[in-house]
């Protein structure tokens, strides 16, 4: 009898067990980010991967995703199979995430009872219900993220089945679609300020930097925005970012939201676990004018070695710098950013400092939103003597920039204000 029992029960559960895909696959099969699809071995692998649309025998899209998303707009997103000889079910699974991190992006949201949402490591797919897979067309919502948090990259997977319950004799499609993120330019932000140097990184146990914000509002009302990272290609910088107060944040991200109370400030550290150096830039654009400062600082394990404070850096098409490496180790680094969306061509001229005569220019091209930051001995390698002389550095961009000096003296760091060079547009 208990032998006929187990019988009965194993044979319950493996029929449960089995259907359960028809019901809607396990999370995480959308083949987007290195996942792998229903076409794995064991499943759905009758035929070649997107053999159905090769053959002309169908296709499955994404349909009603945004160009450009607007912040916490809701869109309704529809995933359509066309395959239908010889098809009798159709499933699907599709996550929405951000392109930087993979981080889930806006939310899904099912609007009747074809889909269902299950959940792993913190993202949503949406997907097939047993119900919806009599039909060949899926419609949810997605609403977007309340800012702008970078592209989002939309991945599909989906089966148009044969109906005999089993995984054999299925074609597998994969879709993807990318919504651009709204830019800082496209929110209405009263006042955009750049740090166009930041600089993280190195090992925890050795030397290794960070860079602390602070944004203060000095006046009477709250006040609100984002801050936003880029790399040297101009792409979103993602970075360890871990805030104070009212704004308690702490994550990997590229991009920030803040609020600010009337007198309330916050401090925003950034920092990244990487054995190297990196280094970039940050965009705050906010509704009202906040003061934007930072500290760099180098450290060696814990101990603090050095550091320097430094305002944020106007955009402008001209500026100019001093350096004065007479007797030291010292160098200078110079910091640029491209604040605009173009390609920025930026002159840099070298004076000598008792002379006054123009000694050398080189050009650097930035990309839009991009970043450089090198040292004056760099940038001028062949100028005679260039690491124990003084002189300045004029700067004109053929667009915007924003740029700010880096002295370094062994370990020790100072920061040089960017001046005007006289001929400011
Ligand atoms: C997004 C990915 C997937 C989709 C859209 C999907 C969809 C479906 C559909 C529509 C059926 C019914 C098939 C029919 O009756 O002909 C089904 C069945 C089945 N699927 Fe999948 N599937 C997916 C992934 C997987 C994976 C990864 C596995 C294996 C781990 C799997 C195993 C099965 C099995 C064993 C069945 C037959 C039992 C049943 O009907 O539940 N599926 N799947």
């Amino acid at each position: 009898m208990k032998l006929m029992a187990n019988v009965v029960l194993s044979l319950i559960l493996s029929t449960t067990l089995i259907l359960a895909f028809s019901r809607g696959p396990v999370p995480g099969v959308t083949g987007g980010l290195g996942e792998p699809t229903c076409n794995q071995a064991g499943c759905h692998n009758s035929f070649e991967l997107n053999a159905g649309r090769t053959l002309g025998l169908g296709d499955f899209t994404i349909s009603g995703v945004p160009e450009k998303y607007e912040p916490g707009k809701t869109y309704p997103i529809t995933v359509t199979h066309t395959q239908t000889d010889g098809r009798a079910a159709w499933g699907f699974q599709l996550a929405a995430r951000a392109q930087t991190l993979g981080e889930q992006a806006g939310q899904l949201q099912p609007v009747d009872r074809n889909t269902q949402i299950v959940l792993d490591g913190g993202i949503q797919y949406i997907e097939h219900t047993l119900q919806g897979s009599s039909f060949r067309t899926f419609t949810f919502n997605w609403v977007a993220p309340d800012g702008a948090t970078g592209p989002v990259t939309f991945n599909a997977a989906g089966n148009a089945a044969n109906g005999n319950s089993s995984p054999t004799g299925d074609y597998i499609y994969t879709a993807s679609a990318t919504s651009q993120s709204p830019q800082a330019q496209d929110q209405q932000f009263a006042q955009v300020q750049y740090l166009p140097h930041i600089a993280v990184g190195g090992p925890s146990r050795g030397i290794h930097m960070s860079t602390t914000v602070f944004l203060i509002n000095n006046t009477t009302q709250g006040a609100s925005g984002i801050g936003e990272l880029f790399s040297d290609d101009g792409i979103p910088l993602p970075l360890q970012i871990t805030s104070s107060g009212a704004n308690s944040l702490s994550g990997l991200g590229s991009r920030f939201d803040w609020r600010l109370g009337p007198r309330q400030m916050v401090r925003v550290v950034l920092t990244i676990d990487a054995p190297d150096l990196s280094a970039g830039w940050l965009r705050v654009s906010s509704d009202l004018a906040i003061g934007v400062t930072a500290v760099f600082q180098l450290f060696d394990g814990d101990r603090l070695m050095t550091q320097a404070g430094v305002l944020s850096s106007p955009a402008r098409r001209s500026a100019a710098s001093v350096y004065d490496h007479i007797g030291t180790g010292t160098d200078t680094g110079l910091a640029f950013s491209n604040t605009s969306d173009q390609e920025n061509t930026l002159t840099l001229t070298l004076f000598g400092g008792r002379s006054g005569q123009q000694l050398q220019t080189t050009t650097l091209k930035l990309p839009p939103n991009g970043h450089v930051a090198k040292f004056i001995s760099e940038l001028f390698p062949t100028a005679p003597n260039i690491t124990a002389m003084e002189g300045s550095v004029s700067i004109s961009g053929s667009l915007p920039f924003s740029a700010m000096t880096l002295r370094v003296d062994g370990t020790v760091l100072t920061t040089l204000p960017i001046l005007s060079d006289g001929s400011e547009q």
